[in-house]
């Protein structure tokens, strides 16, 4: 297929994938979401928050306590939803519609923004004295709560004993942000913003494009002894695989993240084995290599460590000094050519002629697909434009931060491992 013909039709492809924020939210379509609103100034958000679940796909129907009602309108969100907004728990017309049994019983999720720091407490303790909490004590559904209050009132221990209440029971607890305040103050306290509330119910709902798969990454740089102080190693910062693990992750896989030291937290769900030499991250791919789906080779391995490693520091007595270096091995063609090996993608940092010496390293250590990007622009940078190579054909991915472009990484892979596990593995 000519180069071309073959860029179209993956970017076509890949459009139609989960690529970013908006596409993201896909698994809220045909969602009944229960959009609950306490009192608090937060409230007013809470209508942009309706109209993007609504935007996705989602059913939303909304409880108002009345506190919320002091805030924004029962009316706005009506005409934003296209329901009628409940109100009271003890409405003889609102009971002959969808009585709040039937309320209870009708959402695939229940998220409350903002939660006040009042509704948390009467939530834990179980009341039942408006319709939002009666609908908590009645419902089966999950519970996603967006707390939204005065730093001071988040940061009191009564608040805490109640969300470890609530997280204990099961709930979600989305947030908060940190930042300015409504009355003036900065600190922990805001309500999330409405599109990452609507990812994260979203989220929720994800099966995932990679659901159930294991997958391997190796990330970041190695250190290579001199003595008990000195190293040779590389500027990799582990962005790359790291933001690679959290996608993947929040697809559905589960990910073994085997990682050289790097400033990085551990990705949410990520499992994470910590190496420092390149034989160690070779031994840690090889115990992980059984079972493993998808082997994909992020880290920046030193290619050589010295020969032998002193036993004391060495002193610097004389005017020169000659290191000799061995070369370590290459883990990524070690796990290539295993005999059950598992589809095996590699990375190229190059400084010149990217493509072409992406090409040769992918058919050189037998992988499935390479992506190589120019090292110099790359190592530590947030941002990232890569090409993808495979046997017969490319595509250009990126220029976007690393998140995103790990999900088109990752829905590249899942597209090319779907077609390899039908036909048998070259050797
Ligand atoms: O040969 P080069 O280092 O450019 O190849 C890069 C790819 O090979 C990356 O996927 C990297 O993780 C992997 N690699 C490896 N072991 C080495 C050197 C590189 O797995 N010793």
């Amino acid at each position: 297929m000519p180069v071309d013909a073959a860029e179209t039709r993956l970017l076509s492809w890949l459009s139609n994938r989960r690529l970013n924020e908006t596409v993201r939210m896909n698994s809220l379509a045909n969602k009944r979401i229960l959009l609950g609103i306490t009192g608090g100034i937060a409230a007013y958000k809470s209508a942009e928050l309706a109209r993007l679940l609504g935007k996705a796909g989602a059913d939303v129907r909304v409880v108002m306590t009345p506190a919320a009602t002091q805030f924004i309108t029962p009316l706005t969100l009506q005409a934003l939803t296209g329901n009628r907004v409940h109100t009271e728990l003890l409405d003889a017309e609102a009971e002959a519609g969808m009585g709040h049994i039937e309320l209870a019983r009708w959402p695939d999720l229940v998220l409350i923004a903002p939660a006040s720091a009042d509704f948390l407490a009467r939530v834990a303790s179980g009341q039942a004295d408006d319709l939002l909490s009666t609908l908590l004590l009645a419902t089966r559904a999950p519970v996603a709560l967006a707390p939204a209050m005065n730093q001071a009132m988040w940061l009191n221990a009564a608040t805490h004993d109640n969300l470890r209440v609530l997280a204990a029971r099961g709930m979600q607890i989305f947030g908060p942000a940190e930042g300015e305040q409504a009355c003036g103050d900065t600190g922990p306290g805001r309500m999330l913003e409405p599109q990452q509330l609507a990812e994260k119910a979203a989220a929720l709902f994800e099966t995932g494009l990679l659901a159930g798969l294991r997958l391997v990454i190796t990330a970041g740089p190695t250190r290579e002894a001199i003595d008990p102080v000195r190293y040779i190693s590389n500027h990799s910062s582990g962005k790359m695989g790291y933001a690679l693990a959290a996608e993947a992750a929040a697809a559905g896989a589960l990910v073994t993240l085997i990682s050289g030291p790097v400033a990085l937290p551990v990705p949410e769900r990520v499992r994470r084995v910590d190496v420092v030499s390149a034989q160690q991250m070779l031994d840690a791919s090889l115990a992980e290599a059984p079972g493993c789906d998808i082997f994909i080779g992020v880290a920046a391995v030193a290619d050589y460590r010295p020969a032998s490693v002193a036993a004391q520091k060495l002193k610097k007595t004389a005017q020169s000094l000659k290191l000799e270096l061995v070369r370590n091995p290459d883990i990524i063609s070690t796990i290539a050519s295993l005999e059950q090996r598992p589809f095996t993608v590699g990375f190229a940092a190059e400084t010149e002629d990217v493509d072409a010496n992406g090409a040769s390293k992918l058919q050189r250590k037998k992988l499935d697909l390479l992506f190589a990007n120019h090292a110099t622009s790359t190592f530590g940078s947030d941002a990232i434009t890569a090409s993808a190579l495979w046997s017969d054909g490319r595509a250009t991915l990126g220029p976007g931060n690393k998140s995103l472009v790990a999900r088109q990484m990752l829905a590249l892979i899942h597209a090319h491992y779907l077609s390899l596990i039908h036909t048998p593995v070259k050797s």
